[in-house]
C-alpha cells in the first residue's frame, strides 16, 4: 500500500505491507534508526514518536495509519548546525541516560511535555513520563534534565529576537 507522511519535514512515500508498523518502516523503510524497539506491544515507550505534534507508540501503529501524518521522531531533534537540542544536552547533562535504550522515547516525550507546559513541576513530569521506562538509571537524572531543559527553553524564549537588517 502507498503510504505518504512527513518526517522531521521531510516528505516520504512508501509502498508497504498493511501490517507494517510504524516503527518498522521508520527504522527499516525510511532509514531512521533513533527510533527504538524494546518490548514492541506498547509497554517500555522506547518507541514513542509525534504523530501530529502527539506521542504516539510507534510499536504499536501501523504505517498506512500515519497516512497524511506530520512525523517527529529523535533525529528531528537536530540542529541546523548538527548541535544537540537543548533537552538532549540537559539528558547529557544532569545524567539522565546510561545506556541510551530508552532516551529517544524520552526525549520525544519530554519534547511533548514542555512544548505543551515549559514549566511543569517535578511532580508533573514524573506523571507525564510515567510511560517511559527506563532500567538504568533510578529516573532522579531525567526529572532532573527535563526540568533543566524547561528552564533552558524558557530562557531562548524569553531572548529579544534578533534586529533585522
Ligand atoms: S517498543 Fe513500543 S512501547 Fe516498547
Ligand atoms: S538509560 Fe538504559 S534503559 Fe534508560
Amino acid at each position: 500500500m502507498d503510504v505518504t507522511f512527513t518526517v522531521n519535514g521531510d516528505r516520504m512515500r512508501l509502498d508497504v505491507e498493511p501490517r507494517r508498523t510504524l516503527a518498522d518502516a521508520l527504522r527499516e523503510d525510511c532509514g531512521l534508526t533513533g527510533t527504538h524497539l524494546g518490548c514492541e506491544h506498547g509497554v517500555c515507550g522506547a518507541c514513542t514518536v509525534l504523530v501530529d505534534g502527539e506521542p504516539a507508540r510507534a510499536c504499536l501503529m501501523f504505517a498506512v495509519q500515519a497516512d497524511g501524518s506530520s512525523l517527529t521522531t529523535v533525529e528531528g531533534l537536530e540542529g541546523q548546525d548538527s548541535e544537540l537540542h537543548p533537552l538532549q544536552e540537559a539528558f547529557v547533562t544532569h545524567h539522565g541516560l546510561q545506556c541510551g535504550f530508552c532516551t529517544p522515547g524520552m526525549l520525544m516525550s519530554a519534547l511533548h511535555l514542555l512544548d505543551n507546559d515549559p514549566e511543569p513541576g517535578r511532580e508533573k513530569i514524573r506523571e507525564e513520563m510515567s510511560g517511559n521506562i527506563c532500567r538504568c538509571t533510578g529516573y532522579q537524572g531525567i526529572v532532573d534534565a527535563i526540568e533543566a531543559a524547561g528552564e533552558s527553553l524558557r530562557e531562548v524564549d524569553a531572548e529579544p529576537a534578533e534586529a533585522s537588517p
